[in-house]
């Protein structure tokens, strides 16, 4: 009994037998879901556009509710799970009307903390984010990239142990991207934080987690889990070990996508 309790700390976040659908569509988009995810993880959910990804993220941060099941958050069943976990979104977020500095402080004006008593510190995590020098420009001078470090600063200032990213690398190019996945594991190595990511990118999933949560059926029911076999740190050419594209190959069987259009996109 007491060895259950100690296994069940460890995860910030578990499914117990989620059912979900919208109020204003018939068909379920989760149906009896169990999964758990544990402290400081990096785990990537990977799926089909429609798959239920972004409803997934919408569940643990509260903004929906199960029709039947539980999520537990940090050892809580809770329905008040707004707050309890930092969310980017999919949509570039960013408010056009505040500076860089002014958007990443939101985190810190909802909990009714002035942003002045931590200027500073705000200041050296924007030098250490690659923003030196932005701190009072417009999100419209930025680069797509700066723009997503903006969005990941403000969702850890939210002071969240769970984080969660919806395709933040999506609408970059790919070599922005390649060094965004870096900075990305780098950050996160140092944080400490568990993070779930969404993505449609394969490579992207191998490169960054240590497990990936597969989307095969609808609505989802379960996922088909990969623990990948890499140590960290990574590189990229790590994704050309004969294990790897293996697993590569039973991925995109997975995902019903065809190997040859996938490395010609
Ligand atoms: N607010 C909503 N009201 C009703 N149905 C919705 C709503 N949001 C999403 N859906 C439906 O739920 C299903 C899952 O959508 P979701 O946005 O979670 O998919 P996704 O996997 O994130 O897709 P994408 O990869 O395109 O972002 C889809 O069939 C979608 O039409
Ligand atoms: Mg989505």
């Amino acid at each position: 009994m007491r060895e259950e309790k100690s296994i069940e700390i460890q995860h910030v976040l578990a499914f117990n037998c989620v059912d979900f659908k919208y109020a204003n569509n018939g068909s379920y988009v989760v149906k009896g879901l169990n999964f758990s995810v544990n402290d400081g993880e990096f785990v990537s959910i990977i799926g089909p556009s429609g798959s239920g990804k972004t409803t997934l993220f919408r569940l643990i941060t509260g903004l929906e509710n199960p029709s039947s099941g539980t999520i537990q958050i940090n050892g809580h069943y809770t329905e008040k799970r707004l707050g309890s976990v930092g969310y980017m979104p999919q949509q570039d977020l960013l408010m056009p009307w505040r500076t860089v500095y002014e958007n990443v402080v939101v985190p810190l004006e909802i909990k009714g903390i002035n942003p002045r008593s931590q200027k500073e510190e705000i200041y050296d995590m924007l030098n250490e984010f690659g923003l030196k020098g932005f701190e009072q420009e417009y999100p419209n001078k930025l680069s797509g990239g700066m723009k997503q470090r903006v969005s990941f600063l403000r969702t850890i200032l939210t002071g969240a142990k769970v984080l969660l990213l919806d395709e933040p690398f999506s609408a970059l190019d790919a070599i922005t991207r390649l060094a965004m996945q870096e900075w990305l594991v780098d950050k996160w190595e140092n944080l400490k934080k568990t993070i779930l990511f969404i993505t449609h990118d394969v490579d992207e999933a191998l490169l960054l987690s240590d497990r990936i949560f597969i989307i095969t059926d609808k609505p989802i029911t379960h996922f088909k889990e990969i623990i990948v076999p890499l140590g960290r740190p990574r590189k990229i050419r790590d994704l050309a070990q004969p294990e790897i594209i293996t697993i590569k190959e039973l991925m995109l069987k997975e995902l019903r996508m065809d190997v040859d259009t996938y490395e010609n996109n």
